[in-house]
């Protein structure tokens, strides 16, 4: 069974109590339990993982490359200005695909740009925590293409 990595970038640890009007109120650990779920119907097994730390990301984004792992990735801020995890996501070996719980493009101006868009197959964002389960399903047809 292949593994999807769901990595998650900084602030993403506090999804249920941070700013729900924006985010909803799913934890990570709910996150977590829906991709499982959906993973295990598209025949996927998920590890997902969150840090606030960027080199920590950077180091996942290495292994996804050399493990040839595809990555669903929720950015968080480092979507709008690291150039170094862009650098680090334009090595990758597998599928990628961007996802926002939000939908940045209806937000403040500084959002509108994502470094990270150009590197990855697409993107998915504005659809709650379902922006996971719709990338988990493009991952799933991306890798019956290559397959
Ligand atoms: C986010 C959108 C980003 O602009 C923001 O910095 C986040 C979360 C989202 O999932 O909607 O931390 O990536």
């Amino acid at each position: 069974m292949r593994t999807v990595l769901v990595l998650n970038g900084p602030n993403l640890g506090r999804l249920g109590s941070r700013e729900p009007e924006v985010y909803g109120t799913a934890t990570l650990d709910d996150v977590r339990a829906a991709c499982a779920a959906a993973a295990a119907e598209l025949g996927l097994a998920v590890d997902l993982r969150q840090t606030d730390d960027e080199s920590e990301l950077l180091a996942w984004v290495h292994e996804a490359a050399d493990q040839r792992l595809p990555v669903v990735l929720n950015p968080a801020a480092f979507t709008h200005y690291s150039y170094a995890l862009r650098d680090a996501l334009a090595m990758r070996t597998a599928p990628l695909v961007e996802v926002h719980i939000s939908n940045p493009a209806a937000r403040e101006g500084f959002r509108h740009n994502s470094v990270i868009a150009a590197v990855a197959d697409g993107t998915v964002a504005g659809f709650g925590i379902a922006s996971y389960l719709l990338a988990l399903r493009a991952i799933a047809g991306l890798m019956g293409d290559d397959d």
